[in-house]
């Protein structure tokens, strides 16, 4: 396992290009779920700079916050609430270009302005962990993250 990511500079989709594989190898080697999972949080976190990236693993009838990089969080989020507890409930990812316009978006800052959530699904299409990014900037996320953390997410997945 390689112990340190090459940065990649230039665009999103370059940056997921040059990252994502890397991701993989790093996951690769290990079977822990939750080595991994933090190991792709600081990937993501270190690569692109976000302000927060975490897991919520689905607990029941809870999403309860698990591996992730930046300031604390809510650590319980009861499904169909927020943005992560939406992303649940439809099993589909969520792009929210201004979170004060997301009805019970759940502020665990004020200064995330625009997130992402993923949603994890199994074999059976259930979710059982959503990846949720936030960033500083509004509109900061677009399709190009979507169809590259899905594909990140789907992958991971199939391995659980
Ligand atoms: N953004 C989330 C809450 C979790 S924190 O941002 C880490 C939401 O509304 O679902």
């Amino acid at each position: 396992m390689a112990e340190e990511l090459t940065r990649i500079q230039g665009t999103r989709q370059e940056m997921y290009n040059g990252l994502l594989p890397q991701i993989r190898s790093l996951v690769e080697g290990e079977t822990d779920l939750i080595a991994n999972l933090a190991n792709i949080c600081a990937a993501l976190h270190d690569a692109f700079g976000f302000f927060w990236v975490g897991f919520y693993l689905v607990k029941e009838d809870e999403l309860v916050l698990g591996p992730f990089q930046g300031p604390i969080a809510c650590t319980r989020i009861r499904k169909g609430k927020g943005v992560c507890g939406s992303s649940w409930e439809q099993a589909a990812s969520l792009v929210v270009p201004d979170v004060d316009l997301f009805p019970g978006h759940i502020a665990c800052s004020s200064l995330s302005r625009s997130e992402i959530v993923v949603p994890l699904l199994n074999k059976n299409k259930k979710v059982w962990a959503v990846l949720d990014i936030d960033s500083t900037e509004l509109n900061d996320f677009s399709e190009i993250d979507r169809v590259a953390l899905e594909e990140l997410c789907q992958w991971f997945s199939e391995r659980y």
